[in-house]
């Protein structure tokens, strides 16, 4: 496929078909995933490939997620914000939990921090962090190229998880993407529109 079209074609989907991912799909992903830059050229990232319903409910209580979304608390929030965040906030907030857990695979991205992310001073001491999510994108974007798409949910109770995968207490988790086939329901979300050429600065801002 066209570099440009599987630019084009990888989105955020929440709604999944109930259809098996090959593996050799998830795997070449993987291995793009690899290719990404890395800022200590050593690629400390591992992959945990979640299948069954047990460790999907072990993501959904770690992170509390069993409570159901009140509509209107959540229109209140949101009113007089931008209005395609919103809008990607009102679809997306209620579905975390069924996403998850409809989702035919669970991927989890861990890395090893340089520094503990509760200690880092300067973004320098984030590089690990931004490796790892050249790494997701180029995994999204290998799935793209496959009509695999997910979504990119970053937990917030790192150490329960951790704990309940047995993940080694020194790496850290950067997202847990849900993945499958889009469902026919599936909202793709407008992008918010950017006047590009006002972010462009040459030679000063
Ligand atoms: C760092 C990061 C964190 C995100 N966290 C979540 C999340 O917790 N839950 C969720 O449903 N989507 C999450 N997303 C997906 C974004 O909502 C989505 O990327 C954004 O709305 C743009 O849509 P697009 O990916 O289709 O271009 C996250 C994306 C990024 C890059």
């Amino acid at each position: 496929m066209e570099f440009k079209e599987v630019l084009e074609k990888r989105r955020t989907v929440r709604d999944f078909q109930n259809k098996e991912v090959p593996k050799a799909v998830i795997d070449y992903a993987i291995e793009n995933g690899f290719k990404a830059p890395t800022y200590n050229h050593l690629r400390e990232w591992d992959f945990i490939i979640i299948k069954s319903i047990e460790s999907k409910l072990k993501l959904i209580e770690s992170e509390k997620l069993d409570k159901s979304t009140d509509l209107n608390e959540l229109e209140e929030m949101f009113r007089n914000k931008d209005r395609i965040m919103k809008e990607m906030y009102m679809d997306a907030i209620p579905k975390q939990k069924k996403m998850i857990l409809e989702a035919p695979l669970v991927v989890i991205v861990v890395f090893k921090p340089k520094t503990k992310i509760e200690k880092a001073k300067k973004t320098y001491d984030l590089n690990c962090l931004a490796s790892v999510w050249t790494c997701i994108e180029n995994f999204l974007l290998s799935l793209a190229e496959h009509d695999v798409y997910g979504v990119t949910f970053i937990p917030q109770n790192i150490g329960t998880i951790k704990s309940k995968l047995e993940i080694p207490d020194e790496l850290e988790i950067a997202a847990i993407i849900p993945l499958g086939y889009k469902s026919d329901k599936a909202v793709i979300l407008q992008q918010k529109p950017v006047d590009i050429a006002r972010r462009k600065h040459y030679e000063r801002w």
